[in-house]
């Protein structure tokens, strides 16, 4: 006997990849509510969201809602940072600067697709509130302390959710209040030799829609974080294990993936 679709949707929402239309409104209107009752909510996109397929629609989201947009650093490259609202990399104590601050003191945050480990954590740092989260994973909603929705697939969840909110563009207005642009590095002296820090302004220099960079573990993560990605720029890091030599395998895989870009790869610890 045939199974039909809706008992498979019962049995498992992410084998037939549909959300359950119930659980997706539901959702959807928890945390609209939710959200438009903050003062000033913050948008963080996570590393999931890769698989959920869900890169445009949180982006639908980000141009509708009128939060300021910050990325989880082993997300970097799924979030554009040309986004007029982008704020930088979330990592904790080691966040771009003013975006922890920004994120931290949000009353309300959307995470879609996060991961918390121990390095995306800072160790089990960050100052966040389970109580102010709403946290997407790709066929999971869950809102505050409570309730959680199954079978509401993220990509689906994110682009009802920009048809419903308030547009809030507070904590961006307050990012715009305290941010200070960064310096640039000084120039070398000639014969001084090359610093990191003269050497990765001329990395951003040659950074284009078709370049795709490959960070390693160790100093190299750092230095690429603070990358500003042009329109288009791959990025790929992993922030599973801390072993160096992944990225020589992701390097020969991605330029076999994507022959119509030039592949940069940053090895070494910095020891
Ligand atoms: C959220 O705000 C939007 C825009 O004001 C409104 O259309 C929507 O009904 C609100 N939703 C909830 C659940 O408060
Ligand atoms: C941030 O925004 C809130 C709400 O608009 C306001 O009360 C607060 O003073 C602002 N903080 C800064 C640093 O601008």
């Amino acid at each position: 006997m045939a199974v039909g679709l809706a008992s498979l949707m019962l049995m498992n929402c992410s084998f037939v990849r549909l959300s359950n239309q119930m659980n997706l409104e539901a959702a959807v209107e928890t945390a609209a509510a939710f959200l438009n009752k903050s003062v000033k909510p913050v948008l963080v996109g996570g590393p999931k969201m890769r698989v959920a397929k869900a890169c445009e629609a949180f982006v639908e989201l980000a141009d509708a809602c009128g939060y300021p947009v910050a990325v989880m650093p082993s997300a970097k490259g799924l979030v554009p940072e040309h986004h007029s609202r982008f704020i930088g990399t979330y990592w904790g104590a080691v966040s771009t600067p003013f975006c922890a601050e920004i994120v931290e003191s949000a009353d309300a945050y959307l995470f879609a697709g996060p991961i918390f480990n121990d390095y995306s954590s800072v160790g089990y740092s960050l100052l966040l509130k389970k109580e102010k989260a709403i946290i997407v994973q790709p066929d999971r909603v869950v809102i505050g302390n409570g309730p959680a929705f199954g079978c509401v697939l993220m990509k689906d969840f994110l682009h009802a959710l920009a048809t419903r909110l308030k547009k809030n563009t507070a904590a961006y207005d307050n990012y715009s209040r305290i941010f200070v642009p960064q310096g640039e590095p000084l120039s070398s002296e000639p014969g001084e030799p090359l610093r990191v820090n003269i050497l990765f302004k001329h990395i951003q220099k040659m950074l284009s829609g078709s370049s795709a960079v490959i960070a390693e573990t160790g100093d190299s993560w750092f230095n690429c974080q603070k990358l500003k990605l042009p329109e288009g720029c791959g990025y790929e890091f992993q922030m599973q294990y801390g072993s160096i030599g992944w990225s020589v395998g992701a390097t020969l895989g991605y330029a076999q993936a994507a022959k119509d870009k030039r592949v940069i790869s940053f090895i070494g610890d910095g020891s």
